[in-house]
């Protein structure tokens, strides 16, 4: 049996066969960035705004964005299955250079590579998960999707070594994010987000989340959170694409209030899974 296919510069391959240079840049220096798309049942989750990422992502890097969101639509079209829920992820690194050197190689093209997964369903959607707080090691532009991630995974494997889902990350006294989601929480009966700046992603779950707070009147802001804050809130999330709205029930091992799912956070997912189910 071939394994399915896979999008790989121009062409369609079974998985087993898609291959690479190890000269590629992406290979060598984890020079190139990606993108995470949700596609429910055939309908891409707002995609234009993933594609507005991508190209973000690709002039953080001194990148341009190798094809048009047309371009890109018939390519993911063609790998999505319409009866699942599945997630495109697509990178494109820098591409193949003669040369193992830092400095860009002129006229150098893209290695770019799409796959369509399905989304597994995640089982702390309804009972909540455990998290740690972790000293954010990471760069200065995390708002760049890099594929350079070893920051993440090593602040994700604290996590999991510590029996938690995740690890939400403080700089300097604040919370960014975490390692691979966005950060919410409920203080004074006010959702509140850390500022879309360089220290995090600017995650879609994130501005969708926002956009329905201003339309169903749920009092919300975008401000630092400190630490201390973090410690007394009534209600911790961490969302992200392919887990979407994901409570957070117990932090460092304290419950968080109660240590139950949270009145806010209810309402919040059952808004953004009827949205999702409207877009169908
Ligand atoms: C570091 C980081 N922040 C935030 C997010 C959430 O972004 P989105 O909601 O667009 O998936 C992710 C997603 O993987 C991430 O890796």
């Amino acid at each position: 049996m071939t394994s399915k296919p896979v999008y790989l510069n121009g062409q369609y391959v079974p998985q087993d066969e898609a291959k690479i240079s190890v000269m590629d840049r992406g290979f060598l220096f984890g020079d190139g960035v990606y993108e995470v798309i949700p596609c429910y049942l055939g309908h891409l989750f707002h995609f234009q705004a993933h594609i507005d990422r991508l190209t973000a992502s690709l002039a953080g890097i001194r990148m341009e964005n190798p094809y048009t969101t047309e371009q890109w639509l018939e390519i993911f079209k063609s790998l999505i299955d319409e009866r699942e829920n599945q997630y495109i992820y697509v990178q494109i690194t820098r591409g193949v250079a003669p040369k193992r050197d830092h400095a860009f190689p002129e006229n150098i093209t893209p290695t770019i590579f799409a796959v369509c997964n399905n989304i597994a369903p995640f089982a702390g959607l309804e009972t909540g998960v455990k998290a740690i707080t972790a000293d954010d090691s990471r760069w200065k532009f995390c708002n760049i999707k890099a594929i350079a991630l070893l920051a993440h995974l090593l602040h994700r494997q604290e996590a999991v070594d510590e029996g938690c889902a995740e690890a939400i990350l403080i700089k300097n006294g604040v919370v960014t994010e975490g390692a691979a989601s966005n950060v919410f929480a409920v203080i004074d009966g006010v959702l509140v987000t850390p500022l879309k700046d360089n220290r995090i992603l600017a995650g879609i779950t994130r501005d969708v989340i926002l956009e329905l707070a201003v339309k169903h009147n749920i009092p919300h802001c975008e401000r630092d959170i400190s630490l201390a804050e973090l410690t007394t809130a009534t209600e911790i999330w961490v969302t992200s694409s392919t887990r979407e709205i994901i409570p957070v029930v117990e932090l460092d091992g304290v419950a968080v209030a109660d240590g139950k799912v949270g009145a806010v956070w209810d309402t919040m997912n059952t808004i953004f899974q009827a949205y999702k189910q409207s877009l169908l």
